[in-house]
């Protein structure tokens, strides 16, 4: 086998045309700021295709989520005064197995991460472990939940945890945009939500997000704080702090070029997902899980290698080693074949709890002892998943992970 000539990437950004059309536009009108006809046709297409009454355009998905968090924050502990976040000192239940960005925004508000372990059966928070949180810390009233690689958790029972407790559910569907549970849109479950238009996303706009609610106060608060918490008078006026979050009319033309596409590209990553999964068929290893009643938008294709045939692997906060071993695996070696061969895997997201800037905070499993993020993240690894990836190529992609267990 020949290393690939051009890189097949994890899950790269895939341009039609109609980007550039909406880019234009918005050059020759001169609408080259965060305010025109780009925005809110996206905030309209996005609302309407995610579930949710209205949609804020953002700079981008942390921006949104920031704002999610503030918002929750000044409606369970009231106004925080200039210089305080909105959650100062409180804890706030979180995914563990995530990107940090899920939650980097609780502490930019003085809150505490605390994390939820995950359930085997879904990748995604573990509902008995949040249960269990909720009985451990009694007074916590906010909860991040995010979808992990496009696959939806049980967030139905997330959400009747949260409402049991009367805490406010903020839902994370970053990498979930276009993914539904028992129908409905990954990102309209929760009080609040968040979508990104990140490059590797399944839609981009090279950079973007929206911030998703049913409550119109809500929205028109969210773009007043996006937009420097000016107030509506002449002069410069201000009687909160405000941020620069807002969407660029540009960048939301990108988007909105791409939204017509969601499908295709959907349709195009679960077709990866399925090629891999049969071509891995007689091999020891899980795909990503599918719940019942879900539709996955198949962002990320990631696979877990069963224990018994894991070779030693060891990994340290900066470096991984494993030792051969006939027929055995682990995700270190496939990442490193994979790159030898010019393609890019990615190890699984690292969980919260195990990362060095959050190691101190608690961390909450369904049995006090357990730790499911910890063992997914030393058998697991994310294949390549680029929409333009060739049916050749994955072809080969499953050979180089089929070699490194000694398969034909
Ligand atoms: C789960 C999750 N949340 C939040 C984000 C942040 O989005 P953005 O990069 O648009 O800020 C990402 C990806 O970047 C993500 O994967």
């Amino acid at each position: 086998m020949q290393a690939f000539e051009k890189k097949v990437w994890l899950s790269s950004p895939t341009m039609h045309g109609d980007e550039l059309k909406y880019m234009i536009e918005a050059y020759e009108t001169n609408w080259m700021s965060t305010v025109g006809k780009n925005i809110n046709e996206l905030e309209r297409i996005a609302a309407a295709r995610s579930g949710a009454a209205y949609a804020v355009g953002l700079t981008n998905g942390t921006a949104a989520l920031h704002l999610c968090i503030k918002e929750a924050g000044e409606r369970l502990y009231g106004k925080s005064a200039v210089g305080h976040g909105a959650l100062e000192g409180r804890q706030v239940f979180c995914t563990d197995l995530t990107f940090a960005a899920t939650l980097n925004p609780v502490v930019y508000e003085g809150g505490i991460p605390v994390f939820i372990d995950t359930e085997p059966d879904s990748w995604n928070m573990d509902p008995d472990a949040l249960e269990r949180a909720f009985a451990c810390y009694s007074d916590v009233r906010l909860v991040i939940y995010a979808e992990l690689y496009g696959f939806p958790g049980k967030i139905d029972r997330i959400k009747a945890v949260c409402e049991q407790h009367g805490a406010i559910l903020i839902e994370d569907a970053a990498e979930a945009l276009g993914a539904t549970l028992h129908g409905k849109h990954c990102g309209s479950f929760g009080d609040l939500g968040a979508l990104s238009y990140n490059g590797n996303k399944i839609i981009t706009g090279s950079a973007g997000g929206c911030l998703l609610t049913d409550d119109m106060a809500v929205a028109n608060r969210i773009r007043k704080w996006s937009t420097q918490a000016r107030e509506p008078v002449l002069w410069y006026q201000h009687e909160e702090v405000g941020y620069n979050y807002r969407i660029s009319n540009v960048v939301a033309g990108i988007i909105r070029g791409q939204y017509p596409y969601l499908e295709e590209h959907i349709a195009r990553k679960k077709a990866i997902y399925e090629h891999y999964r049969e071509g891995f068929r007689d091999l020891p290893v899980q795909m990503n899980p599918i719940l019942p009643g879900a539709e996955p938008n198949y962002w990320l294709s990631a696979m877990v290698i069963d224990r018994d045939v894991m070779c030693t692997q060891n990994r340290d906060d900066s470096r991984a080693r494993y030792i051969p071993e006939s027929g055995k695996s682990c995700p270190t070696q496939i990442l490193e074949s994979l790159t030898a061969y010019n393609a890019e895997g990615r190890p699984f997201w690292k969980p919260m709890h195990m990362q060095p800037v959050y190691r101190m905070h608690a961390f909450v499993s369904v049995d006090g002892t357990g730790d499911v993020g910890k063992d997914l993240f030393a058998r697991g690894l994310c294949l390549p998943s680029d929409i333009k990836m060739t049916r050749q190529q994955q072809e080969q992609i499953i050979r180089i992970v089929r070699d490194c267990f000694g398969c034909k």
